[in-house]
């Protein structure tokens, strides 16, 4: 097999490094391409930010799915100030590669190679790849090499780090998983939205989601298990749900999550569909028995707390509960309830119905979305559970006081 080494601080790592593997990979036609942090550059003294174990799970997170791309973590291991020559003559011996490895230098480093430990020796175990890092006419490199002619992505982990720390755009610039990682461990001075205006000098504004643990997960899975018009229903009803947790004083985090999950078991097959609900530990009752579609809210609570191991009661509820409502629903479950009935992309509605989104009382805009549903279901001539219309005829009592 045929590999490239491209070493780094990674701190973090950003889509300018991947770029550049997927460069060296294509261009060159390495089989593989081992990415490695350094433990202590010789050049950078003084560790910022991401620890040696903060930017091995940042890596590993950055590349799930692509087995073009690895990481090893012997600087690490290694400690102490990681020296090329060490690293290269330990990843020949274990990888055992075809040929001479590609090593990846940018030109930024070219210039004093020479200077490096056993400089001639890395030159006769690997071959040289100069890669552009900071202009596209770069230094000449008087030594036999492999010039790579790849695009200068303007991106630097010292610019990313102190971005992070100012709350600015760093979001798209580094990979998802590692995005995620930043946000959970809070590094390099990360602040979550929800704390902005609790901490001097930095005013309140708009939240803007963190990844919070599983949802960028969980979206994935639903876009793999439904349709994209039910996708698109799904993303629409998490939106909506945000906007109105926001409304309300609930969290929105929770309102996207269990709005982007609430229809995942939708495309179930009945029997599926029944044996997922009955893990709630819950009997099927006869309207449940007569139309097991009407489970897919129970078996969606099941699969987020079984598979995705969310425990937060008020979410299960809010997904369990979406489709019939009960009694006591908490206003969580109201707002995903009123949001899968109100988002924009929900068809066969009466488009004045969209005006209800505007009503600035929460109970009160559960009582009109839950009357236009029954009111919707007894004109089609369906099936009402008899949980929903109990909950229907209390709720409209208490409003119509
Ligand atoms: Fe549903
Ligand atoms: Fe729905």
């Amino acid at each position: 097999m045929k590999l490239a080494i491209l070493g780094g601080s990674f701190n973090p790592v950003h889509m300018g490094h991947l770029v550049l593997a997927d460069t060296v990979l294509s261009a060159l036609r390495y089989d593989r391409i081992i990415l490695i942090p350094t433990y202590q550059s010789p050049f950078k003294q003084g560790a910022v930010g991401g620890g040696p174990q903060d930017r091995l799970d940042m890596l590993a997170a950055s590349i799930p799915g692509d087995p073009r791309l690895t990481m090893d973590d012997c600087e690490i291991k290694r400690k102490g100030v990681s020296y090329t020559i060490d690293t290269v003559k330990d990843i020949i011996a274990r990888y055992r590669p075809e040929g001479k490895p590609g090593l990846v230098l940018g030109d930024d480093l070219a210039g004093n190679f020479f200077s490096w430990r056993q400089a001639a020796e890395i030159m006769r175990q690997v071959d040289i790849i100069i890669a552009h890092r900071v202009a596209a006419a770069s230094e000449s490199f008087p030594y036999p090499h492999k010039r790579l002619n790849n695009a200068i992505i303007e991106i630097s982990s010292a610019v990313l780090r102190d971005s992070i720390k100012d709350q600015g755009n760093w979001r798209y610039l580094v990979p998802h998983g590692a995005r995620a990682i930043i946000e959970d461990r809070k590094l390099y001075g990360y602040i979550p939205p929800e704390a902005w205006g609790t901490v001097p000098g930095v005013p309140a504004m708009p939240a803007v989601p963190s990844t919070w643990g599983r949802i960028g997960e969980v979206e994935t899975a639903v876009r793999m298990a439904v349709s994209f018009s039910r996708f698109l229903h799904s993303r629409n009803t998490a939106l909506l749900s945000w906007d109105l947790c926001i409304r309300f004083g609930l969290d929105p985090q929770k309102g996207y999550l269990a709005g982007i999950a609430h229809d995942i078991c939708k495309p179930l097959g009945e029997e599926e569909m029944c044996f997922l609900a009955r893990m709630d530990g819950k009997d099927i009752d006869a309207v449940e028995r007569q139309k097991p579609s009407l489970l897919h809210g129970r078996a969606a609570a099941v699969v987020l707390k079984n598979r995705f191991n969310i425990h937060d009661e008020a979410i299960l509820e809010a997904v369990r509960l979406h489709t019939t409502g009960a009694m006591g629903m908490g206003p969580l479950a109201k707002v995903v309830y009123i949001a899968d009935k109100l988002e924009i992309s929900r068809e066969n509605r009466d488009p004045s119905i969209l005006d209800l989104r505007e009503t600035a009382n929460l109970d009160r805009l559960f009582g009109a979305v839950l009357e236009e549903t029954v009111g919707h279901l007894r004109a089609q001539a369906l099936d009402i559970s008899e949980g929903t219309l109990r909950l229907f005829e209390t709720v409209h009592k208490r409003n119509n006081r």
